[in-house]
């Protein structure tokens, strides 16, 4: 089978995407491009800035721009940020073309990887845990849905993440 045009991660926050898409991408010999880093290149600014002086929906639509842009994309490998899916017309800059892959992750883990972490608005609030379940809740059905393929991240190294992701393309 001849290797899909684009990998899309995505998942929740915590989920590994960056890290696993940064291996994936060395092993496929494809590029590695994270939606959150090109953001905050083009803007400028960081994403808590960015959250703050435009509100998360100025965030959003960024985003929405951004992934229309990398839809166009080849031989890449793109990380996106947790929320890209809330959007339905992200939907199909996210497919197109793409093989996308949902790296599904414990509320657990999440907080475990996320809770010493600044750089995420949406957290910054006084029970993360809580807004990482009520967000699973929400958005696990949609990532399961869009996907084509589900990856379990708990409890592995990135690079077994990879490893198994290989076999599976
Ligand atoms: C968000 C996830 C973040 C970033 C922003 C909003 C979300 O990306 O896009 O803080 O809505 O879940 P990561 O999933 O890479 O942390």
């Amino acid at each position: 089978m001849p290797l899909p045009e684009r990998i899309v991660l995505v998942g929740p926050m915590g989920a590994g995407k960056s890290t696993i898409g940064r291996l994936l991408a060395r092993e496929l010999g494809y590029r590695f491009i994270d939606s959150d880093r090109l953001i905050e290149e083009r803007c400028g600014a960081n994403i808590p800035w960015i959250f703050d002086v435009e509100g998360e929906s100025g965030f959003r639509t960024r985003e929405s721009n951004i992934l229309e842009e990398l839809s166009h994309e080849t031989g890449a490998v793109i990380a996106t940020g947790g929320g890209a899916v809330m959007r339905e017309e992200n939907h199909a800059c996210l497919r197109r073309g793409a093989l996308i892959v949902y790296l599904k992750t414990s509320v657990d883990q999440q907080f475990e990887r996320t809770r010493r972490d600044r750089n995420r608005p949406l957290l910054q609030q006084e029970d993360p845990r809580a807004v990482l379940q009520d967000l699973f809740d929400r958005r696990n059905p949609i990532y399961s849905r869009l996907a084509d393929i589900v990856m379990m991240t708990d409890k592995k190294s990135p690079r077994l993440v990879v490893r198994q992701l290989l076999n599976r393309i």
